[in-house]
């Protein structure tokens, strides 16, 4: 008879808490390497902890796990309470934190303005942002290539959130977010956001308490943005904090300004330096690359002028290259932890209450039997076939699958379409650009520079 008790993850040994303490540093200066050192060691489905540690921290990749677990209930288990490490940045009333029925409201809420005709609206805001970027831009430019998609990023979610304004406050809060995110922009930076204990105001030059000043400069401009709201409600307004500030709970009670920072901060966070670092990726792909940049211009050129954005964004090789790009090199390594609430298996192991389980986008999209030669950058594989929401998930699954995956593609593929259309653009090194930790995310590292050296005519 077949043997159908359920199997134990493989993991290190009993281990001390230094070694642990090492590993977690390794992890966080070289996250992909260690996600390969310990997968090599221990398959695609494994432990961090040591066997009789509790809870117990464990890692799932192979597709079987990953539909076991975004397709769980939420009685089985929960996000929210996983993403503590968010909490000193986002508050804990925005839909990250969330759980449950507020949880599921907030996401019917926010979703629909990240989609259809709503998102649509956007491409004007998107293209226009990229002009007065390339307006800047002569032969001869030379720039970093990430903080430049940050800015056209940040400016993009900065109207969609707030709608088409701009002045003083605008440019007020696009700096202060810019430095506050920049904070975290290395391994030493994230620290801060890994170890509490580093997590101490020592003054405006210490980097807590630089973070603590930042964050309180967006909150007053957050909070002085909702109360001229308030103090001059506009029913014409369709930008999402009119939406939010419209929106009533099960009795029938607005969100309070407590919940709309939370909620603000979320949309801006969440919704801007991942798209920028997806973005550098895709025109360092398409700069070091020659097959793919001839192939993409090739796709570009057989276009009419005043092509429609919608024509754009069903571009087939610029959508391959989109897809191969966050494949590659996801933003996010993983999807946001899973806390196991009632005991359950996936993929034919038990897991017990409390076990903290990780869904590994990175190592999912690096599998050998789904991507042959998973190494290379080949925008083609996605031309020649699906693949399963258990295989290729850069924008995480289940209940909680990023609500901005849709808008995100959007803006790469217009913004990759109009600065491509525009300039040719090589790379100011042809060193390999490896990437790099940023905060919670993985991006190339700011040696990515890249310099204009013609302009280029549509034929
Ligand atoms: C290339 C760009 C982006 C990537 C790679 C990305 C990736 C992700 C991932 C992996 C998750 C976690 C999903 C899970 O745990 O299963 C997530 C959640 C989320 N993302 Fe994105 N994201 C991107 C852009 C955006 C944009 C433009 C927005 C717009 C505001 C956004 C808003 C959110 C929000 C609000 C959540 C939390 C959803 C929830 O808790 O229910 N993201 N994203």
């Amino acid at each position: 008879m077949a043997d159908t008790s359920p199997r134990l993850l493989n993991g290190p040994p009993q281990t001390s808490p230094w070694q642990r303490r090492l590993w977690g540093l390794r992890f966080l200066f070289h996250p992909l390497e260690t996600l390969e050192t310990r997968t090599q060691a221990y398959g695609d489905n494994y432990r961090v902890t040591p066997p009789d540690s509790k809870p117990a921290l464990v890692y799932f990749s192979c597709p079987e796990a990953l539909e076991a677990i975004f397709t769980a209930k939420p009685e089985q288990l929960s996000a929210g309470r996983g993403n503590q490490i968010l909490k000193a940045l986002l508050g804990e009333h925005g839909i990250v934190l969330l759980e449950g029925a507020a949880h599921q409201r907030q996401r019917q809420l926010l979703m629909p303005p990240f989609h259809g005709d709503r998102m649509r609206s956007y491409a004007q805001v998107i293209q226009e942002i990229t002009n007065q970027t390339m307006s800047q831009w002569t032969i001869g430019t030379t720039f970093s290539v990430r903080p430049i998609m940050q800015s056209i990023s940040l400016q993009v979610i900065l109207q969609a959130v707030f709608g088409l304004e701009s002045g003083q406050r605008y440019k007020q809060l696009q700096e202060a977010l810019g430095k506050m995110l920049d904070g975290f922009g290395s391994p030493v930076g994230a620290m801060f956001l890994f170890y509490p204990f580093l997590q101490k105001d020592w003054g405006a030059w210490s980097p807590w308490g630089r973070f603590l000043r930042l964050r309180q400069q967006v909150n007053d401009l957050l909070y002085a943005e909702i109360a001229d709201r308030r103090r001059q409600p506009d029913e014409g307004r369709t930008d999402i904090l009119a939406l939010l500030m419209a929106a009533r709970d099960l009795e029938g009670q607005p969100l309070s300004d407590v919940e709309l920072r939370d909620e603000l901060i979320t949309l801006l966070f969440a919704g801007h330096e991942t798209t920028a670092s997806a973005l550098a990726w895709a025109l360092y792909w398409v700069a070091y690359l020659p097959g793919v940049r001839t192939r993409l211009l090739a796709e570009i050129n057989a276009l009419d002028d005043n092509v429609e954005p919608m024509t754009i964004a069903r571009l087939p090789y610029l959508s391959a290259i989109c897809q191969e790009t966050l494949r590659l090199y996801p933003i996010a390594i993983s999807s946001f932890p899973r806390v196991v609430k009632q005991p359950i298996e996936v993929a034919g192991y038990a897991l017990e209450p409390g076990t903290v389980i990780i869904p590994s986008i990175y190592l999912a999209h690096r599998r050998a039997d789904v991507y042959p030669e998973p190494n290379q950058f080949r925008p083609e594989r996605f031309l020649e076939r699906q693949f399963s929401p258990y295989e290729y998930l850069p924008f995480g699954g289940g209940d909680r699958r990023c609500i901005g995956s849709a808008f995100a593609l959007f803006e790469m593929k217009l913004v990759l379409f109009q600065l491509l259309s525009n300039f040719e653009m090589t790379l100011s090194s042809a060193k390999p650009i490896r990437p790099i930790r940023r905060g919670l995310t993985v991006a190339p590292s700011d040696r990515l520079r890249m310099k204009i050296t013609g302009k280029r005519q549509l034929e």
